[in-house]
C-alpha cells in the first residue's frame, strides 16, 4: 500500500516516523509548501519524494492512503479532494471545522467505500486502554463524573482557540470510555491576546442521567498538568499522564448516602481503602493508531478512532463554541 502525508510541520514528522515501521505500507510522498520543512525531510528519509503540493498527492494515481497533518482549517477541503479522488483518509485531530463538514466527509467516504479515519491519538495509548478494561470490567461501578485538565505554558495557536487545539484528547477519550449521548454544554473562556481566540477555556458537558463531565484547557499555566479525574461509585481512577510509568491509580474510595426523613438531611458514610497502580502498555500510541488505519484498510476493521468518534467531537466543541460566545448559555447539543 503507498501511502501520501499532507503536511510536515511539528506533527507530520511523528506521523512519517510512525508509518514508516509499519512492513505493509510505503510512504512515497510528503507534501509541505515549506522549502525548509522538504528539506529537512529529504535529510532524513531521502528515499521519499517531498512535493510542495497537496495535489500532487491527491491526484496521484499510484497513492492508495492520504494522512493529514496540516493546520485545522484546511482539513476539511483537502480530505474531501482525496476522498473523492478515491484515497482512504487519515486526518489529525480535530477532524474538521464544523459538524457539517464532519458529516460531509462521511457521506463521501461510505458512498466511494473508503476508509475515513481521526488520529485520536490518546485512545491508543497503554493507559486509556487500561482504563476502559478496568470500566467495562465493572470493578469502577456506575462512572459518576469525568474531570479533566489539560494546561501548560502552551504554544498560542494563530487560527483556533485553546479548546479546539487541546480538548479533542479529552473529549475523545471521554467518548471512549462513556457511552451515553450528552445532553448539552455550557462552556466559558477568556481572550488575553485581542485577537478573539481564547487562551483559556472551560466546559461542562451534562447527561440526561447526572453524569457530568468537565474540560479545564489553557495555554497560559505556569505548571503543565496532564490530569484526569474518573469517578465511580465503586472506586475512583486517576489518570496523570506526566508520571513517566504510574500514570494510572484507582483508589478504592467511595461514598454512601442516606436521608434522615424526619431531619430533612443527607448522611454521608465515607470509604477510603487501597490505592492500585496497574501495569499498563508503554508502547507508543501513534504506532498502534497508524496499524489501525492499514488494519482498516486492509481487512476492512472498524478503527477506534473511527468518524463517528471525530464528529462526536466536534459536536461538543461546536456547541461549546457558541456557548462561550453567549457567555456560558446552555447549549443543547444536536445529534
Ligand atoms: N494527535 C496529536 O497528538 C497532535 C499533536 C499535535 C498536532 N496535531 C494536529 O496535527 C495537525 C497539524 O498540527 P501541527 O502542530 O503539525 O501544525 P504545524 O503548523 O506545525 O504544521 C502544519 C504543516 O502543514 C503545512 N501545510 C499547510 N497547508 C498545507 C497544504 N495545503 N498542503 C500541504 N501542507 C500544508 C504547513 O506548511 C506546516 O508545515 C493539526 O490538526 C493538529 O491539531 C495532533
Amino acid at each position: 500500500m503507498k501511502i501520501g502525508i499532507i503536511g510536515y510541520g511539528y506533527w507530520g514528522p511523528n506521523l512519517v516516523r510512525n508509518f514508516s515501521g509499519i512492513g505493509s505500507c510505503t510512504i512515497t510522498k510528503v507534501a509541505d509548501p515549506r522549502k525548509e520543512r522538504l528539506a529537512f525531510l529529504a535529510k532524513n528519509y531521502p528515499s521519499i519524494d517531498g512535493v510542495m503540493m497537496a495535489d500532487d498527492i491527491i491526484k496521484d494515481p499510484a497513492i492508495d492512503a492520504v494522512v493529514i497533518a496540516t493546520p485545522v482549517f484546511t482539513h476539511f477541503g483537502i480530505a474531501y479532494e482525496a476522498l473523492k479522488m478515491g484515497k482512504h483518509v487519515l486526518i489529525e485531530k480535530p477532524m474538521t471545522s464544523t459538524t457539517d463538514q464532519a458529516k460531509q466527509l462521511i457521506e463521501l467516504a461510505e458512498k466511494n467505500d473508503k476508509v475515513l479515519m481521526v488520529d485520536h491519538t490518546f485512545l491508543y495509548t497503554g493507559a486509556v486502554q487500561k482504563i476502559k478494561e478496568l470500566i467495562d470490567s465493572g470493578e469502577i461501578g456506575n462512572i459518576n463524573y469525568f474531570d479533566s485538565t489539560r494546561i501548560n505554558l502552551g504554544l498560542f495557536q494563530p487560527d483556533i482557540n485553546v479548546l479546539w487545539d487541546l480538548a479533542p484528547h479529552d473529549i475523545s477519550i471521554l467518548n471512549y470510555l462513556y457511552n451515553e449521548k450528552p445532553y448539552s454544554v455550557q462552556a466559558t473562556g477568556t481572550c488575553h491576546t485581542g485577537n478573539g481566540i481564547e487562551n483559556i477555556a472551560f466546559i461542562t458537558v451534562n447527561y440526561e442521567s447526572g453524569f457530568i463531565a468537565h474540560f479545564n484547557c489553557s495555554w497560559s499555566s505556569p505548571v503543565k498538568i496532564r490530569m484526569m479525574l474518573i469517578g465511580g461509585d465503586e472506586k475512583m481512577i486517576v489518570f496523570n499522564d506526566l508520571e513517566p510509568t504510574e500514570k494510572i491509580k484507582i483508589y478504592d474510595t467511595g461514598y454512601k448516602y442516606m436521608t434522615d426523613e424526619e431531619q430533612y438531611s443527607i448522611r454521608v458514610d465515607y470509604r477510603s481503602g487501597d490505592v492500585h497502580i496497574p501495569k499498563i502498555n508503554m508502547k507508543e500510541a501513534l504506532s498502534g493508531m497508524a496499524s489501525d488505519f492499514i488494519n482498516a484498510i486492509n481487512n476492512k476493521t472498524t478503527p477506534v478512532s473511527d468518524f463517528n468518534s471525530g464528529l462526536e467531537v466536534i459536536r461538543i466543541l461546536e456547541a461549546s463554541q457558541v456557548s462561550i460566545k453567549d457567555k456560558g448559555r446552555e447549549v443543547i447539543i444536536k445529534s
